[in-house]
């Protein structure tokens, strides 16, 4: 399949463009200030904020499916420039989804647990929606405008994992980067999640695609930890030292942005429509680990333009 997908450069957009070019798509990835070499796709620079730009290359390499990664996913940076966040993770989402309905192709969005506010947690796509910052407000206020655009997008609620490109992009490579420098580090053991490992999001999102699914979807581990109780599972799995882990809670350290305390979404839906369960907490950490043994974080950081 023609697949574009937005974000390539980021933790996500990156892994899902290698795992869909290793699956025979042919996949044209777009980046906006990072260049990448020696990737096994096309590479395109555009600004999602200028959509001509964007609406020029899908005329051009007329994709038969688009998967949109591309947010401000830093939720400081989206606290700090609002108007950044909205324009991006609102306004250029429903562009997309209109240029896909147009073309009459599916679209896949990727949006976040944290448009909930973490007070219950146990959410199924039904649950009411409450979001804590401008990040998550914006990414709810990017489905609405997608699901208006184009009734029949995918909107996949994710949390995930996994090497990046600069080695710093996600919680995992946090605990590994300090623990196995034997620096300790704080993890909060009253914040609950259920992240997937990236390499597997990016097979059940191309499942989702393949199985010809629309509407809204947790895909999200159907496993449940705290960050504290992730940091020390991938201290024991890589043989670190998890006594340099320090259980706080999270209203001790001032932070910028508001962030929710339960994360619990239920990948129910999902799983039934798939005909499977999604991977555990540990089986992605494992998939983590034997990537790390492959070398799989050199090959990213590699794709990185100097
Ligand atoms: N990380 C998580 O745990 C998490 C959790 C829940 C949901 N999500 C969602 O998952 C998706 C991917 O997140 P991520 O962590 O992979 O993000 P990321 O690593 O921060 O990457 C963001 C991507 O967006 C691109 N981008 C930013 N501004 C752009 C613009 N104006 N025009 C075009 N592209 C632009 C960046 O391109 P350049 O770097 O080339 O500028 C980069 O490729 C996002 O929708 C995010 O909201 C993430």
């Amino acid at each position: 399949m023609r697949l574009l997908v937005t974000g390539v450069s980021g933790l996500l957009g990156l892994n899902l463009g290698l795992v869909a070019a290793a699956q025979g798509h042919q996949v044209t990835g777009l980046s906006h200030t990072r260049g990448l070499q020696g990737v096994p796709f096309d590479l395109c620079q555009v600004n999602l904020l200028e959509m001509e730009t964007a609406l020029g290359v899908i005329a051009q390499t007329r994709p038969e499916a688009i998967i949109h990664c591309a947010a401000i996913a830093d939720l400081n940076l989206a606290e700090q420039q609002p108007d950044l966040a909205r324009q991006l993770n609102r306004d250029a989402a429903g562009e997309l989804a209109a240029a896909a309905a147009r073309w009459g192709i599916p679209l896949v969005h990727i949006s976040t647990d944290a448009v909930f506010d973490g007070v219950t947690g146990g959410y199924d796509e039904g649950a009411p929606t409450n979001p804590l910052s401008v990040y998550a407000r914006t990414k709810l206020e990017g489905e609405q405008a997608v699901r208006e655009q184009h009734p029949e997008a995918i909107i996949a609620r994710v949390v995930f994992f996994g090497w990046s490109m600069p080695g710093n992009r996600s919680l995992a490579e946090f605990f590994f980067n300090n623990l196995k420098d034997g620096r300790p580090v704080k993890g909060f053991n009253d914040t609950l999640f259920c992240p997937l490992y990236t390499e597997d999001l990016a097979e059940i999102l191309l499942e989702m695609l393949n199985a010809g699914l629309g509407g809204l979807y947790h895909v999200v581990s159907p496993e449940h930890l705290s960050k504290y109780d992730f940091g020390v599972r991938i201290a024991q799995r890589f043989g670190f030292d998890p006594g340099l882990i320090e259980p706080i809670r999270m209203h001790t350290v001032k932070r910028g942005a508001p962030r929710a305390l339960n994360l619990v979404l239920k990948p129910d839906k999902v799983e039934a429509a798939l005909g499977h369960a999604l991977p555990t907490v540990d089986e992605g950490i494992e998939r983590f680990y034997q990537r790390w043994q492959e070398a799989y974080p050199q090959r990213l950081h590699a794709f990185a333009m100097e």
